[in-house]
């Protein structure tokens, strides 16, 4: 059975090589989501830039966006041959440019299709396909919507599906706005792994803690948690003890930058910029003294040309000055 017991959700912008790479000091059992990449991009776009990633990275899944069953199928298998541990199907996102693709949520429409899409993909790789879905769009009854999306990836052989637990509304509402404004339906995701005992579910949507994953965990098979884990990511040194009773990888944040410097370094030697990696750590220690330093610092100085691994090590040393600091609330 997959182990889908905790991921950290894709996020386009957020959850590049560089976020999965840092999320990964963190834990090592979370299994971790790409950007969502569409079959046309695998197909006939710069693969290496868009599909490279490092084997720290592992568990890494692929996310794909797309709805031609022998598109996905060959992007699946390209996504194979880079060595992602898992294909995922978008079959979520809100957003117009993804519904004029006819993919994303808007599948939630079209079952059969979704049927299609799983059971093509599951024939070119060997690889765990799986399904990141809604509980239903615009004014489906979510008890049939999904029921049905399910039915026909189960008949495909899906490997597990992902349920984040809200609808999209289709029409006026922003994608961010679909992140917030239909409200959670957590009964709706453990009465489909009712209904579904063998198939692996993770549910998403909201979850903020490990604490509140546990509670999920005594209904579904897994959580995925995004923007907790995203905003505040010394979350994810609670995983691996906590769900997996298994040590951190490191004991503190300050700990994982120290584990972050010769990869940082590594990359600024590429001709990567500091603030495409220093963006993704700017929730770390949110809430503790020195903490707003830190962040104004890396925001105002990794941007600057030139900027390397000084930057970075002055931004931490806001926190170590911090109890001798005026007091300063993070
Ligand atoms: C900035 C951002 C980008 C996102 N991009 C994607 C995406 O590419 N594919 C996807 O399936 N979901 C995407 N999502 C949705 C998340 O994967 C997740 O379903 C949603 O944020 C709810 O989970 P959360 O409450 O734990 O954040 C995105 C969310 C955010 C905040």
């Amino acid at each position: 059975m997959q182990d889908v017991r905790f991921s950290v959700a894709p996020m386009m912008e957020w959850t590049d090589r560089h976020c999965r790479f840092f999320h990964r000091l963190l834990t090592r059992r979370a299994r971790l989501y790409t950007e969502m990449v569409t079959t046309g991009a695998v197909i006939h776009g710069p693969r290496e830039r868009l599909l490279g990633f490092s084997e720290e990275e592992h568990p890494v899944a692929v996310q794909l966006g797309g709805s031609d069953p022998r598109e996905l199928a060959q992007a699946a298998r390209i996504c194979e041959e880079f060595g992602y541990d898992e294909i995922n199907l978008n079959v979520g996102c809100p957003s117009d440019r993804v519904q004029e693709g006819r993919f994303g949520a808007c599948l939630m429409r079209e079952p059969a299709l979704v049927g299609d899409c799983v059971a093509a993909m599951k024939a070119a790789v060997r690889a765990p396909v799986t399904v990141k879905c809604r509980i239903g769009v615009d004014d489906q009854d979510p008890e049939e919507a999904l029921n049905r999306l399910a039915e026909a990836v189960v008949g495909a052989g899906v490997d597990a599906l992902i349920v984040h637990a809200r609808k999209a509304w289709l029409q006026g509402l922003s994608p961010k706005e679909n992140r917030e404004v239909p409200p959670l339906d957590y009964d709706r995701v453990y009465r489909l792994k009712q209904a579904h005992p063998a198939l692996p579910i993770a549910i998403n949507g909201g979850v903020r803690s490990i604490a509140e994953a546990k509670a999920h965990l005594a209904h579904v098979d897994g959580v995925m948690v995004g923007r907790a884990a995203y905003q505040a990511p010394e979350m994810l040194l609670g995983v691996d003890p906590e769900l997996f009773g298994e040590p951190a990888p490191v004991a503190d944040g300050l700990d994982a930058l120290e584990r972050f410097e010769p990869y940082v370094a590594a990359r600024l030697a590429e001709g990567v910029r500091l603030a495409a990696m220093t963006r993704h750590i700017l929730g770390l220690f949110a809430g503790r003294p020195g903490a707003r330093a830190f962040r104004r610092h890396l925001a105002t100085e990794a941007v600057k040309p030139g900027a390397g691994l000084e930057t970075l090590r002055a931004a931490v040393a806001h926190l170590r000055r911090a109890p001798a600091a005026l007091g300063e609330a993070a």
